[in-house]
């Protein structure tokens, strides 16, 4: 079986897994099918959305002191690396780099990725790893001689993982990155619970369709029977817990059929689809704690979302 049939599996298992559950979920990696990437490009886009121009606010605010931190000679590392926008900005600036890894789930979208950036960056090694990030992962071995290895890690993905999650992962990276290792990462912070609200609500309810395609992509790659107007998107921000809750609400009482099996939902229930935690600085430095340690933060004038550079503790 090639790998991309065994990740279907893979995926297929982990959703039929998650439904099975008496708190029903989905793993998140679902949501970026080509329709669902699209939706949340259009997401960033949006008046509400702030952590994507809040995060390229500060990088290019501060680009020259975050690329010191690089390296000119380093292997930037990127996992989940989708269409590697922001990582241009820093490869722009950094033409001796030692070579770029970035690490996506999809095998196609890989080699598109690689493809562009060939012909963007002609002088700039390529190691692309085919690989879902939140599982161990090997660099290729010409990648993992090079000494100093850097991770990028924007967006605050890390905020979609539990801080449980969430620690095991950067140990992971920290790994891969060695013992002259650092990493450029992106947290979204606490701030006002009302901005934090509309910008999972957004009024135009795209971020409602991005939730809610989930379920649409069951139906089209495994073909699962979800009637989409049946379910609505909800985003709870619960600020004592330091994070938004994505889910989708059963509006009735209803069976699903997803390869064979038959799920009920009663009408209210629930199936979460992703947290998105908001940090702040102190409790992101407790989580980082066993692997990295703070070397420096860049946050915008209002505080709404912090870049930082990390090195390894090892
Ligand atoms: N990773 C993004 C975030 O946490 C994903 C996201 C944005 C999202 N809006 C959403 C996920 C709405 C589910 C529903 O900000």
């Amino acid at each position: 079986m090639d790998s991309a049939n065994k990740n279907v599996d893979l995926d297929l298992k982990e959703a039929l897994e998650g439904l099975a559950r008496s708190e029903k979920r989905l793993p998140s990696k679902l949501f970026y099918d080509k329709r669902g990437s699209l939706l949340f490009d259009e997401i960033c886009e949006l008046e509400e959305y702030y952590p994507t121009r809040t995060e390229l606010g500060i990088l290019e605010a501060n680009l020259d002191e975050i690329v010191e931190e690089i390296h000119d000679d380093a292997l930037l590392v990127e996992p989940g690396s989708g269409s590697s926008q922001k990582t241009r900005l820093l490869l722009d600036r950094l033409p001796r780099l030692a070579g770029y890894a970035p690490i996506e789930i999809s095998e196609n979208y890989l080699a598109r990725i690689v493809e562009d950036l060939r012909a963007a960056y002609p002088a700039l090694p390529l190691f692309p790893v085919a690989a879902d990030f939140t599982k161990p992962f090997r660099l290729p071995p010409t990648a993992e001689r090079i000494d100093r290895r850097v991770v990028y890690f924007p967006g605050s993905t890390i905020g979609n993982f539990t801080d449980e999650d969430a620690s095991r992962l950067l140990a992971g990276f920290a790994d891969a990155c060695g013992a002259e290792g650092g990493m450029i990462i992106g947290v979204d912070l606490e701030k006002d619970p009302d901005v934090v609200r509309r910008a999972y609500n957004d009024a135009e309810g795209v971020t409602a369709e991005f939730n809610l395609n989930i379920l649409a992509r069951l139906n089209r790659d495994y073909g699962a029977d979800f009637n989409l107007d049946a379910f609505r998107h909800r985003a709870d921000y619960r600020p004592e817990l330091g994070r938004v809750e994505m889910r989708l609400v059963s509006l009735v009482d209803q069976s699903v059929s997803l390869a064979g099996e038959q799920i009920p939902f009663a009408e209210g229930e629930t199936i979460l689809t992703e947290y998105s935690n908001k940090y702040t600085l102190e409790r992101f430095a407790r989580l980082a704690a066993d692997s990295f340690t703070i070397d420096k933060a860049w946050t915008d004038d209002r505080d709404w979302f912090a870049v930082l550079a990390l090195s390894t503790k090892r």
